[in-house]
């Protein structure tokens, strides 16, 4: 059984008090870190070298929402995996729908973007999801297909060493939750094509569930077997909800 994944996007969120305040309430839970799971919070990089001092000897581990899929060199406003590791991160998201919507990133840049953090032996949370005119068109297997396949071709193998995020847009910060039964039809076909390229990675791949994903209704999501965890916006901003969803049982 894969362990539960929670991982936290603080997006574009955040203050030096506001994340003090925020880290002292959820580790101050004495349940946090009695249950097998794999936590994580993405913070805005400015904050990674502070919540990677206040998260030292937690159960949660640090991670950053995005990386430059350059090693080093002139490209302004860039961070690259190498500083990232410097900080204690341990995962990375890439292909956020916000970063492809608004910073035009393609599936190949995507992929590239995972590449680099696997180089520099950071976790990349890669994610997927269509938009609400592509499912009212009922395109939505075929993108994430194509999205996850890109991802495939450039990584082979090493996507055992990766998490998947399925996130649908309409979802996201919208309060519109996709029903566990719906998500679950694309995790399994997600999984699916990781089987097909590699039997092994797919049994072993943690494939989350991203979209207005709230206490009230992770536990039914949670317990579809090709659900592995969330990756939370809003959320994970508000430590008893966060605790919450870490407290979750599948
Ligand atoms: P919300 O949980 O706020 O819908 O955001 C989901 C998300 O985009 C996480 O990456």
């Amino acid at each position: 059984m894969r362990p539960l994944t929670m991982v936290g996007n603080w997006k574009m969120h955040g203050s030096l008090s506001a994340n003090q305040a925020f880290l002292q309430e959820l580790l101050a839970a004495p349940d946090l870190g009695k249950k097998p799971g794999r936590f994580a919070l993405c913070v805005p990089y400015p904050y990674l070298a502070q919540v990677s001092q206040l998260l030292a000897h937690s159960p949660v581990v640090l991670g950053a929402q995005d990386i430059s899929d350059h090693s080093h060199g002139a490209y302004t406003g860039e961070v690259s995996g190498q500083m990232l590791k410097e900080f204690g991160t341990r995962y990375v998201i890439v292909g956020h729908s916000e970063r492809r919507a608004y910073h035009h990133e393609t599936d190949d840049c995507v992929a590239r973007k995972a590449k680099a953090a696997l180089l520099n032996g950071i976790t990349p949370i890669i994610c997927v999801g269509e938009t609400e005119s592509e499912r009212d068109a009922g395109q939505t297997l075929p993108v994430v297909r194509r999205q996850l396949q890109a991802v495939l071709d450039l990584l082979q193998n090493k996507i055992a060493d990766c998490l998947i995020a399925y996130e649908p847009i309409w979802a996201i910060g919208t309060g519109r939750v996709a029903s566990p039964h719906e998500a679950q039809d694309v995790h399994r076909e997600l999984r699916l094509q990781l089987a097909k390229f590699d039997a092994d990675a797919a049994s072993k791949v943690a494939i989350l569930y991203g979209g207005s994903l709230k206490p009230d209704n992770a536990k039914e999501m949670l317990a579809m077997p090709d659900i592995d965890g969330g990756l939370v916006g809003g959320a994970s901003l508000v430590a008893k909800d966060f605790l919450a969803l870490c407290a979750i049982d599948q």
